[in-house]
């Protein structure tokens, strides 16, 4: 079946009932692709799925029902979201990790490949790049990632590069930084079960669903001793994607790893201060040992991606990311 859109193709996303994935299929559709999704829901939620999409229950190492897919639904570009994210668990169970990161993610680049699709986009990490010797972060420097989950990931950009000088694909690898928020018009949101995530937890913990909220590390080399990180809007990364497909469309022999942030950083206090502003409250916080494998700082260079494609901050402010977060907080008792 072709694509039913004015598009030249339909997008397969895979993960598209996660995080991230969902609002990537929000922006594809409001941007007129037709979009098919295969997601497993062991993390993810059906009902996360915007109902224009078509949806395939399954797993992306299912090559015959990716095959399908692919040939059905008319697929010319997959985005490829689905994975394990949890950084502490990588480091307990390492082989899940490369099982699902790594060695399903070559199934899928496989199925990609057989099945003649031209583009490829992929949600890679900065945990690429373990502790970096110079903030903020360049693509060009080393990445020596110090959890399996930086890993597991690196190693699928290192399979991209290679398949893509080998075949008629081209890829974007996308070094997300620290993803928070939800979709401004409240369509979506983070509703992963047991989240970790710093603005998650925040703003859970102003709402009542949690006591307190643990601050790991207060002697870090920076400037309040908290870590920080270069927090960036989800609706902001998903329409990253939307541009580095039109440019991988429009360039069909270049590929490209770009860091996905805003090239500033926010430390743990300043982000507990924003949840405080907005609610007019005051989080609980205790102070905590450092978590291991944190590093200090983590901010990304953006100018990569500033100089490849148009895309262009639109919700970078602070007190919007935590706003949106916690608009999409309110809404279930249960998230
Ligand atoms: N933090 C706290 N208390 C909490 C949660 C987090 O103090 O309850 C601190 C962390 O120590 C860190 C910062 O808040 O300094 C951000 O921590 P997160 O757990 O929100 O995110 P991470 O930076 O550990 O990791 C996230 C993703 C990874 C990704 C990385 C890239 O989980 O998948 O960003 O920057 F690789």
């Amino acid at each position: 079946m072709p694509s039913d859109s004015a598009r030249p193709f339909a997008i397969l996303v895979t993960g598209g009932a996660g995080y991230i994935g969902s609002h990537a299929v929000l922006a594809l559709l409001d941007a007129g692709w037709s979009v098919s999704v295969i997601d497993n829901l062991v993390t993810g939620f059906r009902q996360a799925v915007d109902s224009r999409a078509r949806f395939h229950e399954g797993d992306i190492a299912d090559a015959a029902l990716v095959a399908r897919i692919i040939a059905g639904d008319g697929i010319g570009a997959i985005l490829h979201f689905a994975g394990s994210v949890v950084v502490p668990e990588s480091v307990e169970k390492p082989l899940k990790y490369y099982r699902n990161n790594t060695a399903n993610s070559r199934s899928l680049i496989e199925s990609a490949v057989e099945g003649g699709v031209r583009h490829f986009i992929f949600s890679s990490t900065a945990a690429t790049y373990g502790i970096p010797a110079e903030i903020p972060v360049r693509e060009d420097m080393p990445t020596v990632p110090i959890n399996p989950y930086g890993m597991s990931k690196l190693m699928t950009e290192a399979m991209l590069k290679d398949v893509a000088a080998a075949h008629p694909i081209n890829y974007c690898a996308l070094r997300y930084f620290n993803v928070a928020g939800a979709d401004p018009d409240g369509r979506a949101g983070q509703s992963t079960a047991g989240a970790t995530h710093l603005i998650k937890v925040a703003v859970g913990a102003a709402l009542g669903k949690r006591a307190e909220v643990a601050i790991f590390g207060t002697d870090y080399a920076t400037p309040d001793g908290t870590g920080v990180r270069d927090y960036i809007h989800v609706s902001d990364l998903a329409d990253a994607h939307l541009h580095a497909l039109d440019t991988l469309i429009a360039r069909p022999d270049e590929s490209h790893v770009m860091n996905c942030g805003y090239g500033r950083g926010f430390s743990v206090l300043e982000v507990l201060d924003s949840v405080d502003r907005i609610t007019g409250g005051t989080v609980v916080r205790r102070m905590e040992p450092r978590r291991a494998g944190d590093p200090d700082a983590l901010v990304a260079d953006n100018s990569r991606i500033l100089a490849t494609t148009p895309w262009r901050p639109r919700l970078a402010d602070l007190d919007t990311i935590v706003n949106h977060a916690l608009a999409w907080e309110r809404t279930s008792a249960k998230r």
